[in-house]
Formats: structure tokens, C-alpha cells, sequence
């Protein structure tokens, strides 16, 4: 498929996907995040693809929000659609994609842009990253999810008072926060994130995918997530994954694992 907002290499078994709108800092308008969704969801579809890594293109920002000339004479109504598709169709679509998703986050990220790598599995950044959610000092708040998984990954406390005073945090204190994973050179941000991927890729997908559901399970309002881990677990006996990496380590080889 071929996008216009942004950018779509796959190779190695990593698709990384470039938000590709720099002279707007990569904004996210309507069309980039449809895109986004098309790009994630034929990543999945695509049995070659075992890690997606999400960036932005130019070194000076990852997403620095959702593209505010869009929304700015949006009334009531169309603000709350607004909301509920992007949830839908990006932010909920890639927290449960089955293939392991890294943002690789390349400077700023501020609202929807760091409601884009919260969304993600997890994030590693660039040292001149800038994150957070400036939505109250333009008379909103974050909509796309800021508000639920922010606490979730760095505490109440500190989410309610990154919310309020529409700050910024740099990568060195996200990387405190538990935000970000690792912090490295812009330089070294993507090899950074394929090093892990290629750790990822070594093992099975299938068992990945359930790993997913199990810990997104515990973030799910009405789930039981010690329920969901236990029939994740029961699957993964009946896959042919299961029976190579036994068999791998009870032969003292390296699992070749199939992936089914
Ligand atoms: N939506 C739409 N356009 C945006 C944007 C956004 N969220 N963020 C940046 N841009 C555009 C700017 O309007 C500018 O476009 P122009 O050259 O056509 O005027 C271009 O990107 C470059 O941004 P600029 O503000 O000139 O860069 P800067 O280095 O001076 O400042 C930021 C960088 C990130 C501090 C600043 O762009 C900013 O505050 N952006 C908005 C962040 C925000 O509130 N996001 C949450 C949205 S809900």
C-alpha cells in the first residue's frame, strides 16, 4: 500500500513505520492517523513482520500532537467523535495489536504524539526528547487515551501534575518516570530499537501475541487478567511453537520456532 503521510519500510522482520509530515513536526491530522491504522494493520497481517517500530521523520520531533487546525472550531459533538474514532481505529488498535509495536521516540512527543508511544508496547528515546500533554493549555484534554495510560505507566501524581501544568519532561526524567524504557543518541535511537526487536524475534510470536493479551488484560475495566493469563497459558500447549521450544531446550539447540 502506498500513504502519503507516512513512511512504510519493512526489512529483517521489522516494518518501521515514519510519521512523515516534518514541516508540521509530524502532526497527526485525520489522514495520517487512517494511514497509521492501514500501515499497523497490514504490518500484522504480514506473517514477515515479528516487531513494528513507530518514529518520526527529521530529527526534531516524534508527533508533537494531534493537528490542532483540525479541531480548533470543532463544537461539542464533533470533539467527542473525534475522540472516540482516533481511540478506536489508532491508540486502542495498536496497544492490542498482536505484533509487538516500540515507539522509538525521536524528539518531541506531546499530546497525541505522546499519546501515540503511550499507546505503544513500550518506548525507547532519543536524548533531546521532549514529552507531554499540553491539551489543558489550550482549553482540552487529552483525548486520545492521555489521561488512562499516562497514570498507568509513570503514577497519578505524577500524571496529574504533568496534565495540569501542560509541562514538558525531557528523556532523562522519563526515563526516571518509567515512561521510556532506554535513552540513547539520536544516532543510535533506531539501531537501539531494532537491537531489541531482534531480541523479540527470537522467540515465539505466537506466545508473544498471548503475553500481550495477558498484560493488557490487567489494564481492562471488567477483565479478570489472572483468568485471561491462565487461558493464554492453556493455548499456548496446543501451538506447534510449544512443542519446538521444548523440544529446542531439551535437545540443547536453538528454537527455529514457526510461529504457529
Ligand atoms: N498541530 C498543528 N500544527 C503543528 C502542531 C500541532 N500540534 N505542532 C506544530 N505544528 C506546526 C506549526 O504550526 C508550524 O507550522 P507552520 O510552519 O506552518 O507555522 C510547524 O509545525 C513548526 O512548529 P513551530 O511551532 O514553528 O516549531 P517550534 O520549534 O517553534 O515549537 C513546539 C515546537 C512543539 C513547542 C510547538 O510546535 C508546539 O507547541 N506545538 C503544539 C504542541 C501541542 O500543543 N500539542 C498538543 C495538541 S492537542
Amino acid at each position: 500500500m502506498s500513504y502519503t503521510n507516512i513512511l512504510s519500510d519493512s526489512s529483517n522482520g521489522i516494518t518501521t513505520i515514519t510519521i512523515n509530515r516534518p514541516n508540521k513536526l509530524n502532526a497527526l491530522n485525520k489522514a495520517t492517523i487512517q494511514e497509521l491504522h492501514d500501515a499497523l494493520d497490514e504490518a500484522n497481517a504480514d506473517d514477515n513482520t515479528k516487531v513494528v517500530i513507530i518514529t518520526g521523520s527529521g530529527d526534531k520531533a516524534f508527533v508533537a500532537g494531534a493537528d490542532i487546525s483540525e479541531f480548533a472550531d470543532f463544537g461539542v459533538e464533533k470533539g467527542g467523535k473525534l475522540a472516540a474514532k482516533g481511540q478506536k481505529i489508532l491508540f486502542d488498535f495498536v496497544e492490542n495489536l498482536s505484533t509487538p509495536v516500540i515507539a522509538a521516540v525521536n524528539g518531541f512527543a506531546l499530546g497525541g504524539g505522546l499519546e501515540l508511544a503511550m499507546a505503544c508496547h513500550f518506548r525507547v528515546a532519543s536524548d533531546n526528547a521532549k514529552m507531554g500533554l499540553p491539551e489543558v493549555s489550550l482549553g482540552v484534554i487529552p483525548g486520545y487515551g492521555g489521561t488512562q495510560r499516562l497514570p498507568q505507566l509513570v503514577g497519578k501524581g505524577r500524571a496529574m501534575e504533568m496534565v495540569m501544568t501542560a509541562g514538558m519532561i525531557d528523556a532523562n526524567q522519563a526515563l526516571q518516570y518509567g515512561l521510556v524504557n532506554h535513552v540513547t543518541t539520536q544516532d543510535e535511537l533506531l539501531p537501539l530499537a531494532e537491537k531489541i526487536a531482534s531480541k523479540i524475534m527470537r522467540n515465539s510470536s505466537v506466545a508473544i501475541k498471548g503475553a500481550i493479551k495477558s498484560i493488557n488484560a490487567n489494564y481492562k475495566d471488567g477483565v479478570d487478567g489472572f483468568k485471561t493469563e491462565i487461558k493464554q497459558f492453556g493455548k499456548c500447549f496446543g501451538t506447534e511453537d510449544f512443542k519446538e521450544g521444548t523440544s529446542a531446550f531439551l535437545e540443547k539447540r536453538k528454537a527455529n520456532f514457526p510461529g504457529k
